[in-house]
């Protein structure tokens, strides 16, 4: 199985002639529906989503073309996969409601925060396949980073299945389940620590007179163009900061300044306090 995966022809992926239903049609329910319509994956007809806000369907139905319903049951009765798109606090009644349908022979993904394998598995009666997700906000434009993980009766074929439709909100890579509550505390919680990273510089330009918006978009663009660079030439972080970085110049007076405050430090620290809270949060501690 690639680390990577960038399906793009429907011939060559796992979800050919494959039925998906959406158990919610939320912000992320839409952003994986729209993502793998926009990447040709699957077509319209074998889109299904289910929501109980009825404004929510009739936009779904507008916007993608998808089929929509009000019953979770219905959605269930004609997917191959299923992906678990609700709350957190809305996923164990909606498992209740659902379970009797579920066939063996799916495959259930959960985005949910926090809901482990364990728990989801333990609502179905029969071995379902569960995989779950660990996703991020920039999905929601096509730029996201997930984790996904395999429940001990889903197979290559059913995590094969959800590595292609995560393929088409971003990057995707595998992880044991242990390893969910870093990935959270990682790329679940990063773009807030991206955003946090990135007002501060737009401040620190501000406060030396460039104007905001030009500094907000200069930065943004930095963000990007450096990690663009990090996920394409696969080069260590470390040898493309030495690229930038000239004997007695600007750069190493600005990292000399970042690492006198602790910078590395802090942001190791962050990784870690995120990660207690979300073990604390799904009961994994
Ligand atoms: N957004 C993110 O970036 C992100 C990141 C990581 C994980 N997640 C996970 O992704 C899941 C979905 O998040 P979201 O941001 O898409 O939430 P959301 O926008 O609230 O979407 C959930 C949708 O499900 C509907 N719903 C509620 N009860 C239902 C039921 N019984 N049957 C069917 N549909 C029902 C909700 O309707 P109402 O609004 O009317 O209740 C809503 O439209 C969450 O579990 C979250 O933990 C999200």
């Amino acid at each position: 199985m690639d680390a990577l995966i960038n399906y793009t022809e429907e011939q060559s992926t796992p979800l050919k002639g494959q039925v998906i239903g959406c158990l919610g049609g939320g912000a992320m329910g839409e952003a994986l529906v729209a993502g793998l319509l926009r990447e040709g994956l699957v077509k319209p007809a074998a889109l299904y989503v289910s929501d109980i806000n009825p404004d929510r369907l009739e936009y779904l139905r507008n916007k993608l073309g998808v089929n929509v319903t009000a019953a979770n049951i219905d959605v269930v009765k004609a997917a191959d996969i299923v992906i678990l798109a609700v709350k957190p606090q809305v996923l164990f009644p909606l498992l209740e409601e659902i379970s009797p349908t579920a066939r063996v022979e799916q495959t259930f993904i959960s985005i949910v925060a926090g809901a482990t394998i364990e728990q989801i598995q333990s609502c179905f009666k029969d071995r379902v396949s569960v995989v779950r997700v660990m996703p991020n906000t920039p999905c929601l434009v096509g730029a996201g980073a997930c984790a996904v993980s395999a429940g001990k009766y889903a197979g290559d074929e059913n995590m094969e299945k959800a590595l292609a439709i995560l393929a088409a909100v971003g990057k995707v890579l595998p992880v044991p389940e242990a390893m969910l509550d870093v990935v959270t505390g990682l790329s679940g919680s990063g773009p807030a620590y991206m955003y946090l990273l990135l007002e501060g510089f737009v401040d620190g330009a501000v406060r030396l007179g460039l104007p905001r918006d030009t500094a907000r978009i200069l930065i943004a663009q930095t963000m990007a163009g450096a990690a663009k660079m990090v996920l394409e030439t696969g080069e260590h972080p470390g040898k493309l900061k030495d690229m930038v970085t000239t004997p007695g110049g600007t750069t190493i007076a600005g990292l000399f300044a970042l690492e006198e405050g602790g910078a590395r430090a802090l942001m190791m620290k962050a990784v870690a306090a995120a990660t207690a809270r979300s073990r604390e949060m799904s009961g994994t501690k």
